[in-house]
């Protein structure tokens, strides 16, 4: 009986639903080997609006990208829907000086507006690393309802590779500032004082970038030039995403309203715009599809 109830089940799990007049549907998409959970998409009628995802499948390996990263500069690594969050590959942007000549990679923006995204500002750090090194973001939040400019950054600076302590991110030679809630638009930028040209022989680079908080431990080793290639390129960073822009109360009244599920709950979304669904304790699954929170089998 058991089995029964348990094949019937993975036969109504397996077999795509339609989207008809906008229900929710389950493709079962991938990218490379990354589950993509509906509300999000890569294919016409598969995500909720807002939430299409472009999965470049030119390279060997797959990537999944924002529909709005045209340019590809940060790959999804990971969806979770229960947090609301999503995952990415932020790049690790360097200036670096050798012989009276200054290399940097190339100048780097990243634009979210009109998005469900925002970076997270309880998960990620703006992170500077370098021994005569000043780093910020700058460019526009919106705040109280106008678009307010920022600018958050920090500086590190050492003497010697000595004073430099392992896993202590609070100046010398590693600094760290929060960033403003619902960011969705900023530069890089970098300053110094003296172009490295004191420290360079153990510290010719400067590097910033923003990173999840538990994700980045500094090493004493990290003020070296095999920093950028010890990483290859990026650290991973977080976006917040939000259906809409309603209370859960204001949208549960309305059509469209994304938690569908039975045993799911609604829940303010971490940019304080907008809501995210979840499945009751004791369930999990899609809180986005219906019938998607199960009850846990033990
Ligand atoms: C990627 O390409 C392969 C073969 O070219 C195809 O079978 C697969 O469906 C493609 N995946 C996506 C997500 O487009
Ligand atoms: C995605 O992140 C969640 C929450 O941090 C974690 O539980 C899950 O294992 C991750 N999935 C993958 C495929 O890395
Ligand atoms: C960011 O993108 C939005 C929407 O695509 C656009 O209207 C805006 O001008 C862009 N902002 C900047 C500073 O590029
Ligand atoms: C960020 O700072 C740079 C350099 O100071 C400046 O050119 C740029 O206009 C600033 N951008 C914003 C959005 O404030
Ligand atoms: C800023 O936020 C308010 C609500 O807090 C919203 O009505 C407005 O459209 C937003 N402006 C932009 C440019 O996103
Ligand atoms: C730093 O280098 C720039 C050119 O890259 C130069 O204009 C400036 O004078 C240098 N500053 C110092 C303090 O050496």
């Amino acid at each position: 009986m058991i089995l029964i109830v348990f094949l019937v089940l993975l036969i109504l799990l397996s077999s795509p639903e339609s989207l008809l007049g906008g229900v929710p549907v389950d493709c079962h998409e991938r990218c490379g080997s990354l589950n993509i959970p509906f509300p999000f998409g890569v294919t016409d009628g598969c995500f909720r609006e807002g939430f299409r995802l472009r999965c470049n499948n030119i390279s060997s390996v797959p990537h999944l990208y924002l529909e709005s990263d045209t340019e590809l500069t940060m790959p999804i690594t990971n969806i979770s829907l229960p947090t609301g969050e999503v995952r990415i590959r932020h790049p690790i942007l360097y200036e670096c000086y050798g012989q009276a000549r200054r290399t940097a990679s190339p100048p780097f923006s990243v634009n979210i507006s009109g998005t469900i995204y925002t970076f997270s500002d309880t998960s990620n750090r703006f992170t500077a690393v370098g021994c005569d090194t000043q780093g910020y973001i700058n460019g526009t939040v919106n705040s109280t309802g106008s678009m307010t400019p920022f600018t958050v950054g920090c500086i590190s600076t050492c003497y010697q590779s000595e004073s430099v302590v392992n896993g202590v991110c609070s100046g010398i030679g590693c600094c760290q500032s929060g960033i403003p809630k619902g960011i969705k638009y900023f530069e890089v930028g970098f300053n110094s004082y003296y172009n490295h040209s004191r420290v360079f022989n153990f510290n010719p680079c400067s590097y910033v970038f923003l990173v999840e908080l538990d994700h980045y431990k500094f090493t004493s080793q990290d003020i070296s030039e095999e920093f950028y290639s010890e990483y290859s390129g990026w650290v991973p960073a977080v976006l917040d995403f939000s259906i809409g822009t309603e209370s859960c109360g204001e949208a549960r009244r309305k059509a469209g309203y994304a938690c569908v599920s039975g045993n799911s709950v609604c829940s303010t979304a971490s940019s304080g715009s907008g809501y995210i669904c979840s499945c009751s304790p004791g369930y999990e699954g899609n809180p986005y599809l219906k019938n998607g929170c199960q009850g846990q089998s033990y």
